[in-house]
């Protein structure tokens, strides 16, 4: 009976500090320029065949969260040079960090606590962005300057700015989610 109540107290311990964790993430990233939101699995998906990582593409995504977009590109689009999210807010780094502790496969996964806005975007050719639309408008003009000719940013659910059909191809999809549609913006620098 002793054994029982250990073990239940240590479940509903466990059960406790996940959901403060996850409320305190939340609850922080609403300070930054884009709230933590975690992307549904359909349009991860959808968003990284659109990217089309392949051999020695160099992945990217800007406010990485717990990591889901990058483990997921890494799984599903082996063989590129690398895989790597930032992220601003250290406990989502440290989590992400975790995640990949857990894994087999995990040389060219890199997680690092970055603030997009000061970051250099000129190694990265592929790059994932789910992010508030003034977030994204701001982001793009360092984008553009950036990335190598031929790079692809992939942008879900917030537009990426009509002015960048100067610059490069830029074409727009609907994804159904239930009810629900959801745009995403595809870029290809010229
Ligand atoms: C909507 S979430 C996207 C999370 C993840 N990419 C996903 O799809 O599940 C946006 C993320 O951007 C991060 N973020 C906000 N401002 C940032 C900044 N200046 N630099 C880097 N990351 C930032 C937030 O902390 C948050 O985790």
């Amino acid at each position: 009976m002793y054994v029982f109540y250990v073990v239940l107290i240590i479940f509903f311990t466990f059960i406790a500090v996940f959901f403060l964790t996850r409320s305190l993430i939340t609850l922080i990233s609403f300070f930054s320029k884009s709230p933590f939101v975690p992307l549904e699995k359909v349009l991860i998906a959808r968003g990284l065949e659109l990217l089309n990582v392949k051999k020695d593409d160099r992945f990217l995504d800007i406010g990485c969260g717990d990591g889901r977009v990058v483990f997921s590109c890494a799984e599903k689009y082996p063989g590129a040079k690398f895989y790597k999210g930032i992220e601003i807010i250290w406990i989502l780094v440290l989590v992400a960090k975790l995640k990949k502790f857990f894994l087999r496969e995990k040389d060219c996964i890199i997680f690092e606590r970055e603030n997009a806005l000061n970051y250099d975007y000129s190694s990265y050719n592929k790059v994932f962005m789910y992010l508030l639309p003034e977030f994204v408008s701001e982001l793009m003009p360092k984008l553009e300057k950036e990335l190598p000719s031929k790079s692809v940013v992939v942008s879900v659910a917030f537009a990426i700015p009509e002015i960048y059909k100067k610059s490069g191809d830029l074409s727009v999809e609907e994804v159904r989610l239930g009810r629900k549609v959801k745009k995403i913006y595809r870029w290809e620098k010229n």
